[in-house]
């Protein structure tokens, strides 16, 4: 595998790909690499001649300095993943690579921006947004893959690429989930025994609350997981939110939609977590 940390190199490894009519599918991330990532690699490896992965914890997603700070960060053991998942090429830049100048852009998603994660983290998917972008220009890749744990995120993305007319399709991927039902995160290991014991409950949970669907309304729905958790003393619950899948407009009836997903962000302990669930 080879690893590449400066922008024209990745760019003349795909270009080469591109010259010999070589598909090229993409797998972007922020390292800490675990086997929910390892299953977008896979992917991408069926349905593609080549895989490249980016790993770049990107400074300008993050609106909690700690949270950047204490980002997992394990490049060394991610090579050694990616080389087994048989990854093609991986790009590891740098922050002064990627951001030689500081960068203005401002990008408007519209109303699937403001609610769930782009409520409670003020600027992350404008970060999100403009390093997603510039990624896809660098790596110019014909497909590429996001999991569904960040749905919203992945909502945008999809946005973008239709508003900008950019020429790769996206490829949503199936949350990756622990024994246990723990939605697999980069940020798990930072979890102390007693949390990880407890975390769990977030997605069995949700699977309770949908269980109820023929005696609820999405608003009662929503009010009953939200008890649930509140019976979590460790849990610290930001939202719990019921919505169409396509707008992820928040549902007063089942019949608004075709498919219609639960939602969850919470703290526990050091660590906030998110989750999600189709509901149908
Ligand atoms: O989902 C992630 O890991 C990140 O948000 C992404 C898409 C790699 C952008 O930094």
């Amino acid at each position: 595998m080879n690893v590449y940390n400066f922008i024209v190199d990745i760019q003349r490894f795909v270009k080469e790909k591109h010259n010999s009519g070589l598909k090229v599918g993409f797998v972007p991330t922020m390292g800490a690499l675990h086997e929910g990532h390892i299953s977008l690699i896979n992917r991408a490896k069926k349905e593609n001649d080549i895989v490249v992965c980016s790993v770049f914890v990107n400074p300008i997603q993050f609106n909690n300095p700690t949270d950047l700070e204490k980002y997992p960060r394990t490049p060394e053991k991610d090579i050694t993943k990616l080389e087994q998942a048989g990854c093609d090429a991986v790009f590891m830049p740098s922050v002064e690579e990627m951001y030689p100048n500081k960068v203005e852009d401002h990008y408007d998603f519209g109303d699937i921006e403001h609610v769930m994660e782009g409520a409670c983290r003020p600027g992350h998917f404008n970060g999100v947004a403009i390093v997603v972008r510039k990624l896809f220009e660098i790596v110019n890749p014909d497909r590429a893959y996001f999991g569904e744990k960040d749905f919203q995120q992945l909502a945008i993305i999809k946005k973008m690429v239709r508003d900008l007319n950019m020429n790769l399709e996206i490829v949503p991927c199936p949350i990756v989930r622990e024994n246990d039902g723990l939605a697999m995160s980069s940020r798990n290991v930072r979890l102390n025994e007693t949390e990880r014991a407890i975390a769990p409950k977030i997605f069995a949970t949700l699977n309770d609350a949908i269980s109820k669907k023929a005696s609820m309304t999405p608003a009662e729905m929503k009010e009953y997981t939200l008890a649930k958790y509140a019976e979590i003393k460790e849990f610290e619950v930001e939202y719990v939110e019921i919505t169409d899948e396509t707008n992820l407009k928040s549902l007063e009836n089942w019949n608004e939609c075709d498919h219609a997903r639960i939602f969850v962000a919470l703290q526990l302990g050091p660590v906030r977590l998110i989750d999600n669930v189709r509901i149908f």
